[in-house]
């Protein structure tokens, strides 16, 4: 399998790339709007077709780039099941295989961050979006979130996987890349070390985080699989990149 970590730094996004040599089918998972070019200049140095992009869930801090790869790359989009969206080519229910080439993943339905949350697994990765974060885990206060709901989906689908799972999360801030369950079970200051859901809930409670600032654009362009708003305060076109100035539908 051809595999790449591409981080996008304006909201601090990693971007899955999964490519099968034999068929020269790629698979991207998370791609960020912004980063569009540098994904397909990406995809075209290492001779892959772009067949699926799949999202996680409905981000609130950056937009997909699942839309303008289908226009562009004409790729097809998967997303979670539990989403609802119209504009997606499959819909993913959980353990349904999504196949490019020799390359299979599967979604484990994780919700509490978002309530149609995905993470997705593949042999001995997960990619746990913002479910399960090196060190952390998603907020739980926006787009139907939920404390104790991210505590079951962490403990029952991620944490019992096998330890040597390597975990790659949908986001870092700090420069770390992959992490491991055994990891995470051990040494995660809010879901590991046998914390109780009692405490998980008064961790999240206590966060005091500030509103998401890209949130009132983000969530609903994504819901369109990622449309940029025509109207971007200034100071949020890099979101968008070059999208900002052509705006799209
Ligand atoms: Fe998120």
């Amino acid at each position: 399998m051809i595999f790449r970590q591409l981080f996008e730094p304006v909201s601090g996004t990693y971007t899955y790339l999964l490519g099968c040599p034999e068929t020269g089918q790629a698979l991207l998972i998370d791609p960020v709007v912004n980063a569009i070019e540098r994904d397909l200049r990406t995809l075209q140095e290492l001779g892959l077709r772009l067949a699926w992009t799949v999202d996680t869930h409905i981000h609130a801090d950056h937009i997909t780039s699942a839309l303008e790869l289908k226009k562009r790359a004409g790729s097809r989009i998967a997303a979670p099941a539990p989403d609802r969206l119209p504009c997606a080519d499959a819909s993913l229910e959980e353990s349904m295989p999504l196949q490019v080439g020799s390359v299979s993943i599967r979604g484990l339905h994780t919700p509490g961050h978002t309530d149609g949350h995905f993470a997705y697994l593949l042999a001995d990765r997960v990619f746990t979006g913002d479910a399960l974060l090196i060190d952390g885990c998603g907020r739980t206060d926006f787009q139907n979130g939920d404390s104790a709901t991210l505590y079951r989906s962490v403990m029952q689908k991620l944490f019992t996987l096998p330890d040597e799972t390597l975990v790659y999360p949908g986001h870092d801030y700090t420069g770390r890349h992959v992490s491991s369950v055994a990891q995470e079970k051990a040494r995660n200051p809010r879901l590991g070390a046998g914390r109780t859901l009692e405490e998980f809930q008064r961790i999240m409670a206590s966060l005091g985080l500030p509103y998401p600032k890209f949130i009132d654009y983000a969530a609903p362009g994504n819901r369109q699989c990622g449309a940029c708003p025509h109207e971007l305060p200034q100071e949020l076109q890099k979101y968008c990149g070059e999208m900002a100035q052509s705006p799209q539908g």
